[in-house]
């Protein structure tokens, strides 16, 4: 049986494996793509996010999957343009270039929702609703903390992933070029 949990420092190279797995066939066949994939989606909230993190771990402790949260864009915007942008440029100058770039979505938002996620688990354990419970615990944490919104983004091509997310209570902001922008309004 697996158990949700609060991210720790010690599961940062668990949580970049699943990420590196859950990113797409290049990503698990080819270990400099998954690696590239692992510091551009989840390095950063590995590292900084602990207050606000979960892993699904299995019988041994072992992460099998994350629900990453940073509740603060400006934080995000300022820590990875400056430690992890520079990283990423090392492994891959397009990636890198791309990367500097994420935080604006989430800076144009920011104002109505300052939070945005990332959310994965092996494929063994998806389905079994493991995913909502990590979002109900999530909501109900940010919302104790009075955080006024969450946001995400995500692959439109994701039909499973957005009918998860509206399930659970997110809305369509903008669903054009291939992406899907969602959130949620925690004051209501
Ligand atoms: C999306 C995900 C986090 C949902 O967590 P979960 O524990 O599997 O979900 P639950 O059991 O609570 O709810 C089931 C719903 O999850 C979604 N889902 C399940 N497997 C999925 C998959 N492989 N890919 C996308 N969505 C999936 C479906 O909406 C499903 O509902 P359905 O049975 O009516 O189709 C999880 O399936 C996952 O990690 N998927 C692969 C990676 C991914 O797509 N992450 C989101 C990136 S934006």
């Amino acid at each position: 049986m697996a158990t949700i949990r609060r991210m720790r420092a010690d599961d940062i190279s668990d949580v970049e494996y699943v990420c590196r797995m859950t990113a797409g066939e290049k990503s698990i066949n080819d270990e400099a793509v998954g690696r590239l994939m692992s510091s551009m989606f989840s390095t950063y909230y590995a590292r900084e996010c602990y207050d606000s993190c979960y892993v699904l771990a299995d019988d041994s402790d072992k992460p099998v999957g994350y629900l990453l949260c940073e509740p603060d864009y400006r934080r995000f915007s300022k820590i990875f343009r400056k430690v992890d942008v520079p990283e990423i440029y090392k492994l891959d100058k397009k990636a890198g270039l791309r990367c500097w770039f994420f935080p604006v979505p989430y800076s144009l938002m920011g104002w109505k929702y300052p939070a945005h996620l990332h959310i994965d688990l092996l494929p063994e354990y998806q389905s079994g609703g493991y995913g909502t419970k990590m979002m109900q615990m999530l909501l109900e944490d940010l919302r104790a903390k009075n955080v006024k919104g969450l946001m995400l983004i995500a692959g439109a091509w994701n039909t499973g992933a957005i009918r998860f997310y509206k399930r659970n209570g997110f809305k369509m902001v903008f669903n054009k070029l291939g992406e899907a922008v969602m959130a949620i309004d925690l004051t209501k």
